[in-house]
C-alpha cells in the first residue's frame, strides 16, 4: 500500500538551531546566572517544602533534635558567598535563638589552632560540598569531637559524607560561577534552622515564631522579579562603568548583603568593590570619597534607616556618587531603586539581594565580560 498516495504536500519551514548547546538549558536567558537569578522564587519554595509548616513550627526530618542538647555556641565556617550566608545567619542566631555565634573563614580557621569548645555546634556551609578549605575545617572540628552540621547543595558530596548531620539546600544545579540561587537557599535554610533551634531552646515566643514563619512563607513572592526592574537597572548600569571603585554599605544583616553585592560585582565585572559596615566608613574609607567613588547604600526601612541615612549623608557631603536602594528615597541620592514597603527585615533583605545580583549582571554585560565564566575563577575550589 502506498501510504503517501493521497497525502497532501506540506509546507515545512526550517530554521537553524542555535549552535550553543547551553542555549536550550538556559531556557531563553542570555546567561546561566541570569536564569538562576530568576529561579530563586522557585528554589526557595523547594527549600521550605515540608520544613516550614504554616501556622506551626519548623520541621527538619533529617535532624535528630537530641543532637542539639547542651549546645551553648554556634560556630559557622565557609568560604566566599557561603561565608556571607554564614555572616547573615550569625545576626539571626544571636537575636532569635539567643545563642553565642562565631563565624570563621575556612582558610583562616584551619591554620589558626582554633580553641574549640565541646559544646559548640560546628556548621559548615557550602554550595558544592567540595571546597577544600571548608572540608578541612569540618575535618578538624570532627576530630575535636564537635557536633557537626553541613548546609549544602550537593547530595553525596565530600562535605555531606563527612558531616554528622546535613540539611540540603535544594537549589538545583548552579552553573554560573557567581553564586546566586545557592546563596538565597543557604540564607533561607539558615534562617529556618535558627527558628528551629530557638524552639528547641525554648527562647522564642509563640508570637515571634509565627511572625517568622509567615515572613518566610512570603519570601517566594518577594523573589518574583517585577516587570521593569531589570530594565531600570540595565539603564542605570551605564553610570557605573568607570570610577575608582565601589563601596557597598549596610548595617546588621545588610552588611553581609553589602559584602555579597560587592563580591558579585567584582567577580563578574572586574571592577574594584568593597562591602563595608555603614557605620565604619568614617574610620578610614571615607578618605576615598570623591565624585568618582560609587556608594551603593542598602537602606531598609525597618532596620536602622536613620543611622544608615546619616552615614550616606556623610559620604554625599564629600561628593561621593550615591545609589540608594530603599523603600524611601533619601534626598542626597544620585540614583535610586525603590524597594517595596515590608514589615519584616528579611523581606527587605531578599528584595535587595535580587537588585544587587541584577546590577552586577548588567554592569558585567555592558563591559562585555563572560558572565558565567569569569576570568581566574572556578565554580568549585577543590585545592588550597
Ligand atoms: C568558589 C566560588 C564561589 C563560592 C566559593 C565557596 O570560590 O567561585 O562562588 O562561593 O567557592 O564555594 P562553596 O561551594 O563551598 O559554597
Amino acid at each position: 500500500i502506498d501510504i503517501f498516495k493521497n497525502s497532501k504536500p506540506h509546507n515545512c519551514a526550517f530554521s537553524e538551531l542555535p549552535k550553543d548547546k547551553g542555549y536550550a538549558q538556559k531556557e531563553g536567558f542570555r546567561f546561566f546566572m541570569e536564569k538562576e537569578i530568576y529561579e530563586q522564587a522557585q528554589v526557595v519554595t523547594e527549600a521550605m517544602m515540608g520544613r516550614v509548616i504554616k501556622g506551626g513550627k519548623i520541621k527538619f526530618d533529617e535532624l535528630d533534635a537530641a543532637m542539639f542538647e547542651g549546645i551553648d555556641e554556634v560556630v559557622l565556617c565557609a568560604c566566599g558567598t557561603s561565608y556571607h550566608a554564614a555572616l547573615v545567619s550569625s545576626y539571626l542566631f544571636e537575636r532569635i535563638a539567643k545563642i553565642r555565634t562565631k563565624v570563621e573563614v575556612a582558610s583562616e580557621f584551619r591554620y589558626k589552632e582554633p580553641f574549640l569548645n565541646k559544646n559548640s555546634l560546628f556548621i559548615v556551609i557550602s554550595q558544592s560540598g567540595e571546597t577544600a578549605d571548608t572540608l578541612e575545617a569540618l575535618h578538624i572540628a570532627k576530630k575535636a569531637g564537635l557536633r557537626t552540621l553541613a548546609i549544602c547543595n550537593v547530595d553525596n558530596s565530600s562535605i555531606v559524607r563527612m558531616a554528622g548531620s546535613v540539611i540540603l539546600t535544594r537549589a538545583g544545579i548552579e552553573k554560573g560561577v557567581a553564586s546566586t540561587k545557592a546563596f538565597a537557599t543557604q540564607v533561607m535554610v539558615l534562617w529556618m534552622f535558627v527558628v528551629y533551634l530557638a524552639n528547641l531552646r525554648e527562647v522564642i515566643s509563640a508570637r515571634m515564631n509565627s511572625a517568622e514563619i509567615s515572613a518566610m512563607l512570603h519570601i517566594p513572592q518577594i523573589l518574583k522579579i517585577k516587570d521593569g526592574l531589570q530594565d531600570k537597572i540595565y539603564r542605570m548600569s551605564k553610570h557605573y562603568l568607570h570610577g575608582h571603585g565601589f563601596f557597598f554599605i549596610g548595617r546588621d544583616i545588610f552588611y553581609p548583603l553589602a559584602l555579597e553585592g560587592a563580591l558579585k560585582l567584582k567577580e563578574i565585572s572586574y571592577l574594584h568593590a568593597e562591602g563595608y559596615p555603614s557605620g565604619e566608613m568614617k574610620h578610614g574609607p571615607i578618605a576615598l570619597a570623591d565624585s568618582n567613588l560609587f556608594t551603593v547604600a542598602l537602606m531598609p526601612k525597618h532596620l536602622l534607616y536613620e543611622k544608615t541615612k546619616s552615614n550616606v549623608e556623610e559620604l554625599a557631603a564629600r561628593d561621593a556618587y550615591i545609589l540608594a536602594i530603599s523603600p524611601e528615597e533619601p534626598e542626597i541620592a544620585d540614583d535610586f531603586i525603590k524597594t517595596s514597603e515590608q514589615s519584616h527585615a528579611m523581606s527587605e533583605f531578599f528584595e535587595m539581594m535580587i537588585i544587587l545580583q541584577i546590577l552586577a549582571l548588567e554592569i558585567s554585560v555592558r563591559l562585555g565580560n563572560d558572565v558565567d565564566m569569569p576570568r581566574n575563577l572556578a565554580k568549585s575550589v577543590t585545592v588550597e
